[in-house]
């Protein structure tokens, strides 16, 4: 996974049809594609990571909270501050974009949802989402023996646990700065994004190769509809962008296809 960093282009200018012309881009697609990034769980309570005040990357060092050289450097600080995130998806419930993706599913040929985030919440919404950046509800060894745990409840919150299978250190089953995307993970997106209408909601569009799956959708005759609050990397290429947020948009852009009910 790599970020490439670097001022957001201003944002299009926009009009009140925009809302209207994503519902009939929706109500002729077959197959839909959806990325979701951090932005569609900030109304959960869930803190985004680039946003400039409130995002965990302005607090927080990510090449030492989210790199295998920041683990090996000192396990207990990484593993406290997953526990910490841990604590913070346990008490926080999907939101209303969760639950209209969720409801949305069954009403297309094909509804594929990918996701970098790796809160569950899609999970809990009732969507089985591709997980490009894994989950911090399952533990992995280290040493990658094999050994996979799914359950956060049993982790203790202070010290990394070792390894039952070679004693190594237990880690979160997340992709950190500088390691490869799953291979079958990131071809099972790749194959999501022959779409014809790709959303991309809540993304700063600025860590690949999650960030590059638009364009793939976009060169392959997809349209992509952006629903972000702010400016991003990707909305050069949407066909339309909602200025709003992902828990007020989702509801209203798929009410009007009388599939999915208004939360
Ligand atoms: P970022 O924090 O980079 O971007 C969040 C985006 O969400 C920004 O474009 C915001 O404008 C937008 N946003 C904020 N509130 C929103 C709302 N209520 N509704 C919709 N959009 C909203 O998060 P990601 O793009 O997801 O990797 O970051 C990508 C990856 O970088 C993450 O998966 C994470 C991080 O390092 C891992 O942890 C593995």
């Amino acid at each position: 996974m790599v970020c490439r960093d670097g001022p957001a282009p201003a944002g299009r200018r926009l009009n009140s049809a925009s809302l209207d012309a994503a519902r009939e881009y929706l109500a002729h697609a077959r197959r839909v594609a959806v990325l979701t990034g951090a932005g569609n769980s900030a109304e959960s309570g869930i803190p985004t990571f680039r946003d400039a005040t409130s995002g965990l990357w302005a607090k927080f060092d990510p090449m030492q909270l989210a790199s295998e050289d920041g683990f090996r450097a000192d396990p207990p600080l990484v593993w406290r501050w997953y526990a910490w995130r841990r604590g913070l998806v346990a008490n926080a419930q999907p939101n209303a974009g969760h639950h209209a993706l969720a409801s949305a599913q069954s009403h297309f040929d094909s509804f594929e949802l990918i996701t970098q985030n790796v809160d569950g919440l899609h999970t809990r919404a009732g969507s089985a989402p591709i997980e490009l950046h894994g989950s911090i509800l399952r533990t992995v060894c280290l040493a990658r023996c094999g050994f996979s745990q799914g359950d956060p409840v049993s982790l203790p919150p202070g010290e990394p646990p070792r390894c039952p299978q070679c004693n190594d250190w237990l880690r979160p089953d997340v992709v950190w700065f500088g390691e490869m995307l799953d291979g079958a993970t990131l071809q099972r997106a790749q194959a999501a994004a022959r779409c014809d209408l790709m959303l991309v909601i809540g993304t700063s569009g600025l860590v690949y190769p999650a960030a590059g799956l638009p364009a793939e959708a976009l060169r392959r005759g997809a349209k992509v509809i952006i629903v972000n609050p702010q400016a991003s990397d990707l909305d050069e290429l949407a066909t339309i962008v909602l200025r709003g947020t992902a828990a007020v948009e989702l509801p209203r852009l798929f009410a009007a296809t009388d599939a999915v009910p208004s939360h």
